[in-house]
């Protein structure tokens, strides 16, 4: 039995979908991360557990510390007691218990955790996800309909990215649990592209259908114009640490997932139909 924390969430849809349709005994876990009780009695009969809860969306460095970091602290502690054979969990490139970016520092600190829980496990750094109702394309998208008539490009542009689609993510993260020479790693995953933002803004736009003018905005101007825009403009689904990929490259070798994972990671242009949706504009405002 396979107990999925975060399963509500963009990878943890994909990740229940994909065990379902593969037949695996799985369950969504239904508490909050601080909730022992609830932890104990889910815990039950659980050999291992992919952990994707996480408050990245919120943009609160509090809620990080609560519910990423003690909150994994818990489930490390509940699984243990458990006996837990197996626990995976998706961390992000640039993890670092002592990076400067609060999201950075939250996913080395839980990385740490998980590494000393003495349970079997393997962390998966992986490069922002996209997909159907991502935080990441759509937001593109999204923050260039809205600046009508500029696209912003940070640093002009210049930042290499390597965007993994998330159902191939979630394919390493299940093949994961199978694979008993991956216990006790950390593995770093990104697509088999990689282009600098400006390229990939251009594309994204063009595939949505809209024509912005680029505004290319100093990296000096972006930390402070950034909790002022965020502030003003509040929109859950932009969470402040969505800056942090123009501080720290997410880049990994361009055939990590074939090395660790034996398949090739889909190209972009072939997994972003799901941008050309009508409406999309007004569904972005929405959420
Ligand atoms: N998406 C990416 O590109 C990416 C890349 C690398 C790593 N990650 C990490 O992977 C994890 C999942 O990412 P995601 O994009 O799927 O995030 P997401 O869509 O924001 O989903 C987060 C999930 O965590 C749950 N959650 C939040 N606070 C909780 C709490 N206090 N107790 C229990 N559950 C709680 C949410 O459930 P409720 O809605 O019910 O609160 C939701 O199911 C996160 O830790 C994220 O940092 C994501």
């Amino acid at each position: 039995m396979i107990l999925v924390t975060g399963a509500t969430g963009f990878i943890g849809r994909s990740v229940m979908a994909w065990l379902e349709r593969e037949g695996i005994a799985v369950r969504a876990y239904q508490g909050r991360m601080n909730d022992p009780i609830t932890l104990r009695e889910e815990l039950v009969g659980v050999t291992a557990v992919i952990h994707l809860a996480g408050s990245e969306a919120q943009g609160r460095d509090r809620l990080l510390h609560h519910v990423d970091v003690d909150g994994s602290a818990r489930l490390v502690e509940e699984a243990r007691r458990a006996g837990v054979q197996r626990l995976v969990f998706a961390s992000r490139l640039g993890a670092d218990p002592a990076s400067m970016h609060p999201l950075l520092q939250a996913k080395g600190q839980v990385e740490r955790i998980i590494q000393r829980s003495g349970i079997p496990y393997t962390i998966l750094r992986t490069a922002t996800l996209y997909g159907r109702n991502d935080r990441f394309f759509e937001l593109i998208v999204g923050l260039a309909i809205w600046s009508w008539p500029f696209v912003w490009l940070p640093g002009g542009g210049n930042m290499g990215m390597q965007p993994l689609w998330v159902e191939d993510f979630v394919h390493c993260l299940v093949q994961t649990l199978r694979r008993s020479d991956l216990i006790d790693k950390t593995i770093s995953v990104a697509g088999s592209e990689q282009l600098p933002y400006a390229t990939l803004v251009q594309y994204l736009l063009n595939v949505a259908g809209y024509r912005r003018i680029p505004l290319p905005v100093p990296m000096l101007l972006l930390r402070p114009l950034t909790p002022i825009l965020f502030h003003w403009w509040y929109w859950p689904a932009v969470s402040r640490y969505f800056m942090d990929r123009f501080f720290v490259p997410e880049i990994a070798d361009h055939d990590a997932v074939y090395r660790q994972f034996g398949f090739r990671p889909a190209r972009i242009r072939d997994t972003i139909s799901y941008l050309r949706r009508s409406g999309l504009a007004l569904r972005l405002l929405r959420r």
